[in-house]
């Protein structure tokens, strides 16, 4: 159906027809269904009648065919006018198949694998009957107490814009209507909802609109960019106003500035929370700002099906903005060529071939080895073939490694550690003992893991969070490890036994008690399905880590927010003089963080020289060419992320320390060496200014390149 058709339609919808286009209920609202789907929000008495169900546009939260087939089959034989029912789920980081956890994701700069990530979950979720994502969630973090830094790529816009384009990419294809295989992607959640106070969950965002474009709005508007067709409001407050009835955020910036023409959608019960902010009196009032300010669905609250007919009776709101936001829905449901074709992919049959099948099983498989980061080695990885190992900690057998948002991610589908390294490991040289639970210890247990660490040539412990103490609702003061870990540790430290960690975890985590204790620390994030199968694999040597960190860990959370491109101060910090007093620094602990954005380490060693620049200046039209020489210099094959950095030395208003441009993966052999070029253009060096230009500026730049964001060789050229 063309715009001209759709327009039709809606000229033969009454108001009310209309209006229930706008609201999104979980499946159990519908009569013929038994399902309550995936409940990701607070329950409340909605007060809406089986009529307003009748009309209502989408559904959130259900997936399997079958079950979308019965409702959708059922809502058209009643629906009058034959529009088909939007089904729409957060398919976050896989939908059966479960790919690590985007932080991780984040962690393995690898782009291509990241789109092919989300076009299998797209995949699967289609051929399930889902015909909408709640993703690519592209917040930008700087604080891991917030519990959802593991649902985004990272702390860096440039790398967060690079895999919100891959996803968007990966879950839409490029033929939406005719690829029946791929969902519509919906970019969350806007705006700048990653920088909440103190890191807890809801709080207020407070922010200069300087620093919103700069380094918080542009991965929404990469994945916008990239052709994404849903945004979803967020929950926090953007200068004072809920972003769901934020005039300014979606009218302004994201419809007038950015001409986005998609549909727009609240958060689960964000228009009504605006009660609660205090930025509405009642239902009635939030309805009337969230429509002016250009929601057009509303997720799990009545305020639209209850008050917009009235708010258009009373000449408030002019009809002209409903018809708007359902024009912008039908056209979503005619390109997922819903209209010819409402079940779209879903298929009982296929679904039970494509779901979890051994190709997205490999899939995951190959991102989790890729996502895994090591941070510290000394000598003790990989484990030699002949050695004894007593695999001791709650994450020894655990399945609970997929993490938060992993769909219809079931646990026992997971590849668990022990049982992948006996099956790689000669019989008898491994023990496994569960040590301690993730927050409890109990003596007789813990002697058993000492007798077993007693006969090892080598412990390796598996530590770490719960997935429900990250993600949504999930915030924490305390990062660190759980009291029983960390006294699991010291007690086998005790042993004088080398110790190689594994850490399963949703956010950084202040290492406090682990870092120093290990002489070998591997991060392995939530790394979903094949997660067990992808770490024993890097434990052993079979495969060589590659991960790099895309959020920096703090040295303890009194540091936090700490992040790479921050600002130098007046009286920054200089290491060769660690006693001055009035420099910016803490007393109690170092300045930097523990392990900086960019930071991991290999099996091999990687040597870089000879950076050279093609110039010492360039005008606005030149390219600079950035060139560096990388030499394995270790004894196995390697991967390698080469990172560009660049500080703008003097600005009109402060820049960052550095700032990532660009980056490339290159697998070197022993020995082998590569010059790598970066082409960089004066358009990567433009910035807001205080009048909001986005803009460079003459004069001088410092060039870094590096294996991270702290141990760079630096060049420097002019701007002309
Ligand atoms: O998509 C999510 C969002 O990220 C948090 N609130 C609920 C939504 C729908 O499940």
């Amino acid at each position: 159906m063309d715009d001209k058709q759709l327009q039709s339609l809606i000229e033969q919808m009454t108001l009310e027809e209309k209006v229930a286009q706008l609201l999104q209920l979980t499946p159990n609202f519908h009569e013929c269904s038994d399902q309550e789907g995936q409940i990701t929000g607070p329950m409340q008495e909605l007060g809406i009648t089986d009529h307003m169900v009748a009309a209502s546009g989408s559904v959130l939260g259900l997936s399997g065919a079958e079950a979308v087939i019965n409702i959708q089959n059922d809502y058209m034989k009643h629906s009058r006018l034959g529009i088909p029912l939007l089904f729409m789920a957060d398919v976050v980081h896989g939908f059966k198949t479960i790919f690590p956890i985007p932080l991780a994701i984040g962690c393995s700069w690898d782009i291509e694998l990241a789109e092919k990530s989300a076009e299998i979950a797209a995949r699967e979720a289609a051929v399930s009957g889902v015909h909408v994502t709640f993703a690519p969630m592209v917040d930008l973090v700087r604080d891991p107490r917030w519990g959802r830094v593991m649902e985004t790529t990272g702390e860096d816009p440039y790398l967060n814009s690079q895999f919100a384009r891959a996803f968007v990419r990966g879950y839409q294809g490029v033929r939406l209507k005719e690829e029946h295989d791929r969902l519509a992607a919906c970019v969350k959640h806007f705006a700048a909802y990653g920088a909440p106070e103190g890191g807890r969950e809801y709080n207020t965002v407070d922010m200069s609109e300087r620093q919103l474009r700069e380094s918080y709005l542009p991965a929404y508007k990469a994945a916008l960019d990239e052709g994404c067709e849903m945004v979803m409001s967020s929950f926090n407050t953007v200068d004072g106003i809920p972003a769901t009835g934020n005039e300014k955020l979606l009218r302004g910036i994201l419809r007038a500035e950015w001409n986005f023409d998609g549909v727009v959608i609240s958060d689960w019960a964000s228009i009504r929370e605006m009660i609660a902010h205090g930025a509405a009196r009642d239902d009635h009032e939030a309805a009337y700002r969230a429509i002016k300010a250009g929601v057009d669905i509303e997720m799990m609250t009545p305020c639209y099906v209850q008050h917009l007919p009235q708010l258009v009776a009373s000449g408030l709101i002019d009809d002209k903005l409903i018809d708007e936001a359902v024009l912008r829905i039908l056209r979503l449901k005619a390109k997922l060529d819903l209209f010819n074709h409402p079940l779209r992919a879903a298929d009982p049959v296929r679904e039970r071939d494509v779901v979890l099948c051994r190709e997205h099983r490999q899939a995951s498989y190959e991102l989790a080895v890729k996502s895994c980061v090591l941070l510290k080695n000394d000598n003790v990885l990989p484990l030699h073939q002949a050695a004894k190992v007593a695999l001791i900690g709650p994450f020894a057998q655990s399945d609970d490694i997929l993490g938060w948002w992993s769909c219809e991610g079931k646990t026992e589908d997971a590849v668990k550690l022990g049982d992948a390294l006996s099956a790689r490991m000669q019989a008898g040289a491994l023990k496994i003992i569960e040590g301690c639970g993730v927050h409890t210890i109990a003596e007789h247990v813990l002697e058993q893991s000492l007798e077993a660490a007693r006969c090892a040539d080598v412990i390796v412990l598996a530590l770490g969070e719960e997935s429900a103490m990250s993600g949504e609702g999930a915030s924490r003061t305390d990062i660190r490890l759980p009291q029983a870990q960390l006294e699991l540790i010291q007690r086998l430290k005790a042993l004088g036994k080398p110790i190689a960690a594994v850490i399963f975890n949703g956010r950084p985590l202040d290492l406090h008690g682990v870092f120093d204790e290990a002489d070998a620390l591997l991060e392995a994030w939530f790394p979903g399905t094949e997660g067990g199968a992808a770490v024993a694999d890097l434990l052993l040597g079979h495969v060589n880590p590659s991960g790099r960190l895309s959020m920096s860990f703090p040295q303890s959370v009194g540091q936090v927010p700490v992040y790479y491109n921050h600002f130098n101060t007046g009286r920054p910090f200089n290491s060769a003089k660690r006693g001055e007093r009035y420099v910016s620094k803490y007393i109690d602990a170092d300045h930097e963080p523990l392990l900086p954005f960019g930071y991991g380490l290999s099996y091999t060693s990687f040597d870089y020289s000879e950076l050279s620049l093609s110039s010492s200046e360039i005008t606005a039209n030149q390219t600079l060419e950035v060139s560096v020489t990388v030499t394995n210099i270790g004894s196995r094959s390697g991967i390698e992320t080469i990172q560009l950095y660049v500080r703008d030395i003097s600005g009109e208003v402060v820049r960052p320390l550095r700032e990532l441009k660009d980056f490339t993966k290159l697998e070197l052999q022993p020995g082998e060496s590569k010059v790598v070029t970066f082409q960089l253009t004066e358009e990567q060096l433009r910035y807001h200014h205080s009048d909001l230009r986005y803009t460079s500026d003459p004069g001088q730049f410092h060039i870094l390149v590096g294996p991270n964001s702290c141990d760079t060789l630096t060049d420097s050229f002019k701007l002309v």
